[in-house]
């Protein structure tokens, strides 16, 4: 591993983009392969969504949020093919994925005094060997630092048809048409908000995913990470081969 001298911060890869497009996928792919950290910088968001659902804080009652969001301490862990989100020494990762809490995490994202807060937390994850930090805003509000910026798009028929996938797998029951309909509201929302609205960074590459298979989105992120060198910071092990990957982003339709 090249070791950063001291007083640097760690590296960071920002990988955005939005709703179901595969930044997930994508961003525990190189984490594993590189040996890093990550974060699933939208699990914050949940995690404030659910607690909001749980205890009857609406989402437009910002200083309760606030409140809430003040101390949200949370770790990740790659699982297999599954992310951990380990918050108060729980996994909750699926409880946060139901769409209700998306909606609802959407809704309280416009709020910049929540935003402020919720971005200490996100900041809070830079750690050695170095982060992969997946969002909406990573690349241009949190990390604009970030030693590389990856930014991913794919058309909203093909991302909803993912994420139905996703959540068929994970059991639970929803109609293709209700979740286009909910990714498009989404989308809406998260791209016209006046605070950190989602957009490329201008130093960001652009990759649209809509037509590209797996192994080909895998490959071109390995390749720009070795363009960029940051194969060099990998933690103890030579970076892998995109086929020799243990993650799968969802397959394109
Ligand atoms: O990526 P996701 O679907 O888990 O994110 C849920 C919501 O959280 C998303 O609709 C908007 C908000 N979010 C955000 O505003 N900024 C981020 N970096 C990540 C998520």
């Amino acid at each position: 591993m090249t070791v950063r001298p001291a007083g640097q911060k760690a590296p960071v890869i920002a990988v955005d983009g939005p709703s179901g497009v595969g930044k997930g996928d994508v961003s525990q792919f190189l984490a594993s392969s590189l040996g890093w950290c990550i974060m699933d910088s939208g699990a914050l968001y949940r995690i404030l969504a659910y607690k909001a659902l749980e205890i009857g804080v609406r989402t437009d009652d910002v200083s309760r949020l606030c409140e809430l969001a003040a101390d949200l301490e949370v770790s990740f862990a790659i699982d297999g093919d599954a992310l951990q989100v380990i918050y108060e020494g729980a996994d909750i990762g699926d409880a946060i994925r139901r769409e209700n809490v998306g909606v609802a995490a959407s809704q309280l994202a416009v709020w910049p005094e929540v935003r402020r807060r919720v971005v200490r937390a996100q900041r809070r994850q830079r750690r050695s060997p170095g982060l992969v930090a997946d969002g909406r805003d990573m690349g241009t509000e949190v990390f604009p630092d970030a030693d590389l910026k990856l930014f991913l798009e794919a058309s909203v028929e093909a991302r909803a048809n993912r994420r139905f996938q996703q959540l068929k797998a994970l059991g639970f029951s929803v109609s293709l048409g209700s979740l286009l309909q909910s990714i498009s509201r989404r989308d809406e929302q998260d791209r016209t908000r006046k605070h950190s609205p989602l957009i490329a960074a201008q130093d960001a590459i652009v990759i649209n995913t809509t037509r590209m298979g797996r192994e080909a989105v895998r490959s071109r992120v390995l390749e720009i990470v070795r363009d960029k060198a940051l194969d060099r910071l990998a933690q103890n092990k030579p970076v892998a081969r995109a086929s020799q990957a243990t993650h799968a982003l969802p397959s394109p339709h």
